[in-house]
Order: C-alpha cells, then structure tokens, then sequence
C-alpha cells in the first residue's frame, strides 16, 4: 500500500525506524505512525493539528484553497445546483441519486419525521428557561430508548434505518426545543411540505394560525442546512467517531456531537456572532473600531466571533455562498438596511486589511452572516446551534456508518505523562 516510506531517526535507538508513508486522492500524505508503539514511543499532538486519525472518502477540505468537496463535488455547485435531502443521500452513499432514488429517499424521510408521542412528555422534564441545546442533547440521546429495534450496530439495515431517523426527526425535535420553550404547543411535521419547509411550519406555525412557508426563505433554510452538513474531522464528528468507536448506538453517538458542538469555538458561534453584535450595538465607526482593538489585544479575552477556521487558511467557501443567501434572504424581507449586518459588513471589510488578521490568516467563517439570515426569519439567538446540529447530524452520521462499516478500532490516545513518579503512601 505505501511506496514511500520516511525514516525516523531516534537519539538512543539503534536502528532508524521506517515509516509507510500512504497517500490520499488529494491532500497531504500521510505518515503511519503506529510502528512506533512497539519502540516504546508515542507522538505528541495536542489539538490533533497533524494527525489524521482515521481513513475516510467522505468530505475533502483544501484550506490554503478554500475547497470543500462532499464526495468529490464543490461545496458552492452543491449549494446552488443541490439540496439538502439529495446532499444527505449523497454524503450517505457516495453518488448522487437517480430522480427515482431521491422521490423515494425523501419520501422514506418524509415518514419518518414523527416523534414516538411518549417522547413528549421527556420534554416536562425540563425548565422552559432551559438552554434548547441541553434539551437537544438529552432528548437526541433518549432516542435510543425508544427506537430500540434499529441499535444493532452490525446489521447494515439497522444503521440505515437510523441514520433515516436521525435525518428526519431532527427537524422534529429542534422545533419542539423552541415550542417548549416559548410555551407553545408542538406542531406535527407535514408530509406535503419539503424538508425546510416544513421545519419552518413546525417552528412558526400554531393551532391558531397556519404559517405559509416563504419559499425565498425556505431556500435559505435548506442551504444554511447545505452549508452545514458535514465537514471532515472536527471535533463533533471525530467526538461522534470517538464514540461509536466503542461500539455505542448511534443515538447516543450523535448525542455525544451534539454536546462537542455547542461550544462557542465550534458550532456555537453562530449564537456568538449575535451576541458579539448586539454588544457593539450602536452602528458606528468608532465602536466598530474599539471591538477590532479589542479583539488584536492580547490581554482581552475577547475575540472576533465568526472569524477564523483551523483548517481554511484563505477564505472559507462556505462563507461566500452564505454571504450571497444573507442578501438574497434581507431583499426580501426589506432589511437592506439591517445596521447589524452593516457592522458585520464593516467588521469583514476592517479585518480583511488589518494586518494583525492578514497575517494570521483570520478570514470570516461560515457562521458569519448565518446567524444574520437566521435572526431575519425569526429565529431566536440560542435556536441557532440547534439549528447547526440538525444539519450536521447527516455529517455525523455518515462518518459513524462509514466506521462501522469498515475496519473499526476503539479510539484510544496516549499521553506525554506529566504528573508525580510512583510515590509510597505516606505511613499513618
Ligand atoms: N479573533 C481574534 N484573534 C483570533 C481569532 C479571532 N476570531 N481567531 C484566532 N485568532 C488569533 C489567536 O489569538 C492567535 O493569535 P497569536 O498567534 O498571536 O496567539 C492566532 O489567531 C491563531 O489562533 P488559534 O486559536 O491558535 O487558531 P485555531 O486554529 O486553534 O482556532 C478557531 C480556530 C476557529 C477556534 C478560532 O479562530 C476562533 O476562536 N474563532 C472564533 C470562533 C469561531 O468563529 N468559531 C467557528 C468556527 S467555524 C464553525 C465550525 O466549523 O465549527
């Protein structure tokens, strides 16, 4: 398998080690490290910043390119030419569909959207002050408590039947999150209606009154779910990889990304960017100004929300393609004049000529303008990371399927130990 192999010199070893260096389709090789548990030694990569810790044909991203392919195709041809459900069963099966096999696909989706109705009465459980994530993270993990006869990992129909599930109750589930929380009655989900819409009608509609799906809006919805559905190794997907790695049910995995999603350097930064708008407040130069100070000093905590990326050193593609959906989404509701997008706007132009973001290569991310499409809609602040996890649950999903499905090993890191040596007890 590997042609080339690099040789790992080791002050105190004898012989050198040789390394098998494999490579990809694209993209960096890749050095094999495991021989070096046999000499005694171990790498050390806090972060994970060089390692590739599993072999996947899922998602590619260039970050010095700006590219991110779902099985090959562009991200932005996807966005435009695509839509959520037939980028799910691709990033599930690897080839697009036929326009037969995506009718049954969503059609398979479709019904499954309702939610066991015992389910509901988990949501009494909690406060209706309480976070919509906490709720997410504890009803998704529930799930396996209820959809107990697809949990055998190894039966490829059970797999499938509940990556179907997950798919199509986390719409359900999300809107319910809000419901609960406002105090409202849950809305079914409707057959007639396609994935985005209906999500909107599950969140927006009452017994009182129908909500009609704007369809510019519900474009919007599929693609921030689009623009969101997977992304390689982050740290939810190698969280949900970490689990199912020990053979969890995938209920509790997806539960376990949703929780590694929330925080704020992660999937919660949609929530931050508003947060970090409504702080800046007044919409004008000067404020601007002090919050790119704010953000370059070093003994300031605080930083620019929605900007930066691990990987995307260049521009993050998905971000163009939501930059483009937030214009599209605030012409038609009227709010060209937002003055919270215009301090987004005048906070990209600043630090995309600030030196001190240049040379870190600090360029806004796709959570940038998401969360000014979101609010736009009527979505509140803190729906926004749950709306994140409903879209990448596919992500998520994929990638455990992908493992399962392969030559699965329990994923178990080591450590440079730093702690006492062996000590005695000290005598009584
Ligand atoms: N504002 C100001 N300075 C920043 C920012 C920022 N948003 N991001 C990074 N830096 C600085 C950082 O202080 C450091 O400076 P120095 O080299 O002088 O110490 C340098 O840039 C490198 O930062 P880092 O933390 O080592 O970079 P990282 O690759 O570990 O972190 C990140 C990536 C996304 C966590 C970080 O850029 C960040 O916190 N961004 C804001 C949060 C955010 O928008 N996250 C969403 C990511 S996209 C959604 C997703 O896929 O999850």
């Amino acid at each position: 398998m590997a042609d080339k192999k690099a040789i790992l010199t080791v002050p105190g070893l004898d012989e050198p080690i040789e390394l098998p260096i494999y490579n990809g389709t694209v993209g960096p090789d890749v050095i094999d490290v495991r021989g070096l548990t046999s000499k005694g030694m171990f790498t050390y990569d806090p972060g994970f910043v060089s390692t590739a810790s599993c072999e996947s044909a899922i998602t590619y991203i260039d970050g010095a390119k700006g590219v991110l392919l779902h099985r090959g195709y562009p991200i932005e041809q996807l966005a435009k030419q695509s839509d959520y459900i037939e980028l799910c069963y691709l990033l599930l099966n690897g080839e697009l569909p036929s326009p037969e096999e995506k009718k049954q696909f969503e059609s398979t989706i479709t019904y499954h959207t309702m939610v066991h109705e015992q389910l509901t009465q988990f949501f009494k459980g909690f406060r209706r002050d309480a976070h919509p994530m906490a709720i997410l993270c504890g009803v998704v993990g529930a799930l396996s408590a209820f959809y107990h006869d697809s949990l055998d990992i190894n039966n490829p129909r059970d797999r499938e039947v509940s990556a179907f599930r997950l798919i199509a109750k986390m719409p359900t589930i999300a809107a319910m999150c809000y419901k609960y929380s406002v105090g409202q009655p849950f809305v079914f989900p409707r057959n007639d209606f396609n994935y985005a819409e209906n999500f909107l009608h599950m969140m927006f509609s009452t017994p009182c009154e129908e909500y009609k799906p704007n369809p510019v809006l519900a474009k919007a919805m599929d693609r921030i779910f689009m623009l969101h559905a997977d992304h390689e190794q982050n740290a939810s997907t190698s969280t949900v990889r970490l689990t199912g790695s020990t053979g969890a049910n995938p209920f509790a995995c997806i539960a376990a990304g949703i929780a590694a999603l929330w925080g704020p350097s992660h999937g919660g930064a949609n929530e931050a960017v508003l947060e970090m708008l409504d702080e800046i407040g007044e919409d004008s130069e000067e404020n601007i100004q002090r919050f790119i100070a704010k953000a370059k000093d070093k003994d300031d905590p605080f930083r620019l929300m929605g900007f930066g990326h691990r990987v995307y050193r260049n521009f993050d593609p998905r971000a163009k393609v939501m930059k483009e959906t937030c214009d599209e989404v605030l012409k038609e509701l009227g709010l060209e004049n937002d003055p919270q997008l215009h301090i987004a706007k005048r906070l990209e132009e600043i630090a995309l000529e600030d030196e001190y973001f240049v040379k870190r290569q600090l360029y806004p991310n796709v959570d940038f303008y998401s969360g000014i499409i979101l609010k736009a809609i009527g979505i509140p602040t803190n729906m926004f990371t749950v709306i994140f996890a409903l879209s990448r649950t596919v992500g998520w999903i994929s990638h455990w399927k992908e493992m399962v499905s392969g030559d699965n090993k329990i994923g178990r890191p080591r450590q440079l130990y730093k702690g006492s040596d062996a000590r005695d007890y000290p005598a009584k």
